[in-house]
Order: structure tokens, then sequence, then C-alpha cells
């Protein structure tokens, strides 16, 4: 069996296996997008020398009034979710969490009435042990407390971490607490950092567990502000494809962490990189950014519709690196629409290579493992450049130029009988360009 017959079976019994491993509770049937405040407002908790960067009301509020007018909304980002540094560090006499007085005078249930009214939905974040990472109090002893009143202020999203408890106990405290906000009767996605802190103890991750009580989770550590980082966490979730790439799916997703795009740290071409990596990866599109200062370039990568729908596929199936070749990783990830056995790719060529100049890579679509013998319409997702007059076969050779550290992202549509008869031209030989 050839390496592409090899790969194309593991995409079929991935499909195959969709819904064993799926959690129950009808949310996230493609990957949740929205907008998460910890990698770019962290801990900021002092909002005397930061009072439009610190972790308050006024910053989601502000962010969900930004999703909305800059149309990120428009576009499919709809959770606006809390992270760490929300809570004062006592419970209420009665047990109950309760938000830090004053960077949340109107309380939780206020601000997601709020988000709601933008016509958004609301996460917030807690942590599976007695503390949060950062110190505030957990969820360990008052989880069904804790879930209830989640519902009580209209959560729709939580994100559970998992600091301050021994790993093992992660395969107990997660499904439980699940298990209490499902009980709760209000539909709420469920983020869980499990995978993440027992991957790194070495452990082996009940996967399946997981996937049938969390509807994402984190499997590698926290992206940090570079492009190393960003890079770090991809080549980890190249190398684990082979056993991570089957857990995702409908309901359920591998969670690479949150977008970098529109911060200090990264280029124009790595923020399409970035974008380009998270769609294969059917990753959760989270951005963490500062709305209000986001550059137009970098507000057109996160707002591309077309990159996005390759992210949102029904499918759900999660990309794999199948090339590594000098300097050029190339990723393939299998969508819709489907033509007899044959699958669409989206097809991401990023330039590993430190040299100053772009790089020309040539491929014919057979090695890309684009084998439909009716063929294939490309579009380049970044400029909307395509094919459209042609229909390339799997003979047929493309050139990808790509700049350092940049991405060309292409779609490749399976043409099916229809397009075979609104379109006389094919191409056998030749050889497009794409930049
Ligand atoms: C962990 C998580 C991060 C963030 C912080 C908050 O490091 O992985 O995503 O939630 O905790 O303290």
């Amino acid at each position: 069996m050839t390496y592409y017959q090899l790969s194309t079976l593991c995409f079929i019994l991935i499909i195959i296996n969709d819904g064993l491993y799926a959690l129950n509770n009808g949310l996230a049937l493609t990957p949740p997008m929205g907008w998460l405040a910890w990698q770019r407002f962290r801990c900021t908790i002092d909002c005397n020398t930061f009072p439009d960067e610190c972790v308050s009301e006024q910053l989601f509020k502000t962010t969900a009034d930004l999703l909305v007018s800059e149309g990120y909304a428009q576009v499919g980002y709809e959770y606006v979710i809390i992270d760490d540094c929300w809570l004062e560090p006592n419970r209420t006499v009665e047990g109950k969490l309760q938000a830090d007085k004053k960077r949340f005078p109107n309380g939780i249930k206020a601000l997601a009435d709020y988000v709601h009214s933008k016509e958004l939905k609301f996460g917030i974040y807690e942590n599976v042990g007695s503390k949060t990472c950062e110190g505030y109090p957990g969820i360990e002893g008052h989880e069904e407390v804790d879930a209830n009143t989640f519902a009580e202020w209209g959560v729709d999203y939580v994100k559970l971490d998992g600091c301050y408890i021994d790993e093992h106990r992660m395969d107990i405290g997660f499904p439980q607490f699940g298990k209490y906000l499902n009980k709760t009767g209000r539909p709420i996605v469920y983020s869980c950092c499990w995978p993440f802190y027992q991957e790194g103890k070495g452990m082996k991750v009940n996967y399946k567990l997981v996937a049938e009580n969390c509807n994402l989770w984190r499997n590698y550590g926290d992206i940090q502000e570079s492009y190393s980082s960003l890079m770090g966490v991809v080549d980890v979730f190249a190398a684990k494809q082979d056993y991570w790439a089957q857990f995702a799916g409908p309901g359920h997703w591998n969670d690479p962490d949150m977008l970098l795009i529109g911060n200090f740290a990264l280029s124009y071409e790595q923020c399409k990189t970035q974008m380009a990596l998270w769609a294969v990866l059917t990753a959760p599109l989270m951005m963490s950014n500062k709305l209000s200062t986001v550059r137009p370039e970098f507000k057109s990568i996160l707002q591309n519709k077309e990159i996005i729908n390759v992210n949102q596929d029904k499918l759900g199936i999660q990309g794999r690196r199948i090339y590594l070749d000098q300097g050029i990783d190339i990723w393939a990830k299998p969508i819709e629409p489907i033509d007899e056995e044959y699958y669409s790719y989206a097809l991401a060529f990023v330039n590993r290579r430190t040299m100053g100049t772009p790089f020309v890579y040539e491929i014919s679509l057979k090695n890309l493992g684009l084998t439909n013998p009716k063929g294939y319409i490309i579009m380049n997702l970044y400029t909307k450049d395509d094919t459209v007059k042609h229909i390339l076969k799997p003979s047929s050779q493309i050139k990808v130029l790509t700049n350092p550290s940049g991405v060309v992202f292409l779609k490749a549509n399976v043409v099916t009988k229809y397009h075979f008869t609104k379109f006389e031209y094919t191409m056998d030989n030749d050889t497009f360009l794409f930049k």
C-alpha cells in the first residue's frame, strides 16, 4: 500500500469511527469560534495602570461590542470567554463563586446578559483543582454548586483548567464536572485542559474518555507570543497526528490553543500561516487580541470567509502534514464536496526555510493524494485566484511560491458530473503557479 492509499484509508476510518467518541450534548458540531482573554491580557488586574486592558467587565463588554461592529460576529466568532483572574479570593458565605467586586461591579450574570444582548455567547474559566493556575478559588469540593451557578448566570461555555490537582485524578474530576454541567439542562460547551497536563507528565491519555466528556481539549502547553512557540505547537500536532487526529470530529476537537493574530509578535506572513494551519487542524478559532487595535491586514486574515469555511467544514476531519520537503511543509485536510469516494482538499504549503527569498515548490496533484480522475478546480484562499476555467487532472503539475515563514493555502474542489458539463476545457499537462 502506498503512503497515499494509506492516508486515504486513515481518513475513511476516521469517518467510520466518527460518533463513537462524541460527547452527546449536541454542541460544537464545528470547531467553536470566539475570543478568549488569556494570551493577550493574561492576569492583568491593575486597572489603574491598564484601564482598558485589565481583566474586567469593561474589557469583555468592549470586546463584545467590537466583535459585532467590526464584523467578526458576522463571519462566525461568537463566544466571548473570560479566562483566569476574574474571581474574588473567597467564596460567598453560601459557598458560591463570586467575581472580583471592583473589576466586575455588576457581577457575571449582568455581563452574560450584556453579551447575550449582542447575540453572542458567553464563556467563563475555572479549574478542576483547589485553585486556578493563578491562585483563585477552584471548583474542587464545590463541583455541583459551581455548575449550577454557571447555568444560573447564563454561561454558554466553560474552560476548565487543570492546576493544583494530581493528574491521575483528572479522569474522574473532568467527567464529573461535565455531568454536573449537563444536569443543569443548559447547553454549555465544555472545554477541558485535561490531556495537556497528563501529556506533560508523560502519562498515556485516555482520549476516548476525554472525547466522550468534553467538546474540546487542550493537548499541549500554552501558546506564547512568538512564531517559534506557534510552530512548536504545530510540530507537536504533526508528530502526534496519527494518534490525535482520530479523536477530532463534530462535537469533539483537539485544541492547539489561541490565535495570536493581530497582536505584537507575528508578521503578516506568519499570521497567514497560523490561520491556514488552524483551519487545517480543525482547531477552535479563539482570537486573543485587542480588537480595537487590530490592523486591517490582520483583520482580513481573521475574517477570511473561505478559510473559516475550511475550518468549519461539516465533515470535521482533522488535516495532517503529508510532506516535509526542502523546507516546505505540506498539510492536507479532506473537506466537502465529495464525489463518489473522492474528497475535496484544503492544502497548506508552509515555508519553513530561513533564506530570504521566496521559494517555488512543484508537485503533481496525484502526489498530493488528489486522484479523482475527473479532476479538481483549485482556488487560492488568500488571493482568491482560481483555476475556474480549468480542470486540473491528477497528472497536472502545480507550482507554489511561498514567502519565508508564509503560506499558500489552496482549496482543491473535486469535479463532479455537473462540472463536467459546464467546463469544456481540461488541463492535463500545463503547470499552474499559485502564490
Ligand atoms: C493555564 C492554561 C492557560 C490559561 C492559564 C490561566 O496555563 O493553559 O490557557 O488558562 O492557565 O492561569
